[in-house]
């Protein structure tokens, strides 16, 4: 990805919510891949084409460029977003991705991975809590065609099993101490061969008196113990305290 700040590239930004703001953007990415980094109020923003023109999901601010809306994308309620301000590279979600997200919650990143799949991609949003999946449906789910809300419990894949068929990407933030073990579970069931992985890792839920980038290391072995090449280790700190993502690609053949 290219990020251009030259004169000529500058964009003008309006606020949709209110039609008499606006601010200068200096910086975009050339190649958009569903993404991208706007300048807004003098700092740098992540931002996502919005699918549904007009909604929002966390009072977000919703922002025109180039006559097209584009919602912020909150790094300190995004881990997603939190590790692509800290240096994710080759984001394994773009237009058409088929996702299986665990750990679905109210829907925060589950709305930005939907607008930037988009009409074509699809994201079955696994969440076990009902009270926290009712909000899910009623506010995100409805109103976006590519979610497919599910209320069942991650450590059981095979109560979902059959319907859906291979994923390409299988996204796990459910803050469990084996967290680990059912991300890879969900994998061996659902991840197509050269699939990849996005695994947030709480630190504090599996060992609190450990150093977080130990746990985060050592969680990392278990996947490559178990079939999945490494692409990025990544600490989400100051955005998201104790938490890493890990990114790795999983290899069926593997030894
Ligand atoms: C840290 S929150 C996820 C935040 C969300 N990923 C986001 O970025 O907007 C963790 C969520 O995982 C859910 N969860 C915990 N254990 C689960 C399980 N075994 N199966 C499915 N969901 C689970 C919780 O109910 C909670 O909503």
């Amino acid at each position: 990805m290219k990020n251009t700040s030259t004169e000529e590239e500058q964009r003008s930004l309006t606020s949709s919510s209110d039609p008499s703001y606006s601010a200068s953007v200096s910086e975009f990415n050339n190649d958009f891949d569903g993404y991208r980094w706007v300048i807004f109020n003098g700092q740098k923003h992540l931002a996502t084409l919005n699918l549904i023109k007009g909604n929002t999901v966390y009072d977000e601010k919703l922002i025109t460029v180039d006559k097209e809306e584009y919602r912020l994308w909150d790094i300190f309620r995004s881990k997603l977003a939190a590790a692509l301000v800290k240096g994710l590279k080759n984001l394994p979600i773009k237009n058409k991705t088929k996702v299986l997200y665990l750990g679905a919650s109210t829907g925060t990143t589950v709305s930005h991975i939907s607008d930037i799949i988009g009409h074509s991609g699809v994201i079955f949003a696994i969440e076990s809590s009902i009270r926290v999946a009712r909000e899910l449906i009623e506010n995100v789910a409805s109103k976006r065609e590519n979610i497919i809300p599910i209320i069942e419990d991650a450590r059981k894949p095979l109560s979902y099993f059959s319907t859906y068929g291979e994923v390409d990407v299988v996204y796990c933030d459910i803050a469990q101490p084996d967290q680990t073990e059912i991300a890879i579970d969900n994998c061996k069931t659902f991840l197509k061969d050269n699939g990849k992985i996005l695994l947030v890792v709480k630190t504090r839920s599996i060992d609190v008196t450990q150093d977080p980038r130990t746990v985060i290391l050592q969680e990392a072995k278990k996947l490559e113990n178990s079939r999945f090449n490494l692409e990025q280790v990544l600490n989400l700190d100051p955005y998201d305290k104790d938490h890493g993502l890990i990114y790795a690609t999983y290899n069926q053949l593997k030894s």
